[in-house]
């Protein structure tokens, strides 16, 4: 059966390299693999005493019921001062708090992601491994995807337009399509 992957992108920016990679991705998924682009526009700064007075954000839950809803979660991280952007890390706790073992614990979970400088966000997806091993993902690591100096791999459209990325791309999602199906044939022989 068909693989649901969510694109998640952790920036907000209507021109961002890393949606336009999740929508790349979606372009380039493989046969049996159908990829999903999602944004995390709507969700507010986590405050407790919002969580404790309305409950978690109608924003947080529709992402919630999204994420649920696939096999498997591929994360579009930017970077900010080689760390997590805020707005990112905003969005997964607020996520975490509307329940974290069902969105995240053992979810096949993928990271990718385009910056400015000639390191391409290594730093950004170091930095999150903390925070997914907390969460209790199940990481794909059979590759990775890097997009350094994204301003030249998209064009003004946002398309990828580099031939070499492209062809990364499409090599990460022939391997994490792999790994999806592998953990969604292990989970119903589970069941
Ligand atoms: C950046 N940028 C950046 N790039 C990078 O490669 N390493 C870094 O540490 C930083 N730091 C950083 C901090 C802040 C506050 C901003 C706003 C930007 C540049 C970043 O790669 C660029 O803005 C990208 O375009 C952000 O991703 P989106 O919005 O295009 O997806």
């Amino acid at each position: 059966s068909t693989c649901r992957v969510l694109a998640l992108s952790g920036s907000l920016r209507h021109a961002s390299f890393n949606t336009a990679l999740a929508r790349a991705a979606q372009s380039l998924a493989p046969q049996g693999m159908d990829i999903e682009v999602a944004t995390l526009h709507g969700i507010p700064l986590y405050d407790g005493d919002t969580e404790a007075g309305e409950g978690i954000p109608a924003a947080v839950q529709q992402l919630k019921a999204q994420i649920l809803n696939a096999d498997a979660l591929l994360m579009v991280t930017p970077e900010y001062n080689n760390g997590v952007p805020g707005v990112f890390k905003n969005g997964i706790d607020w996520l975490s708090r509307a329940d974290m073992k069902a969105i995240f614990a053992k979810r096949p979970t993928g990271i990718i992601g385009a910056s400015m400088s000639g390191f391409g966000t290594v730093s950004s997806q170091a930095a999150w491994l903390p925070t997914l091993k907390l969460l209790g993902v199940t990481l794909y690591s059979g590759g990775s995807v890097l997009v350094s100096r994204a301003q030249n791999a998209f064009n003004a459209e946002g398309a990828l337009t580099d031939e070499a990325t492209r062809k990364n791309l499409g090599a990460y999602l022939s391997g994490f399509h792999e790994f999806v199906r592998l953990s969604k044939a292990a989970k119903s022989s589970a069941q």
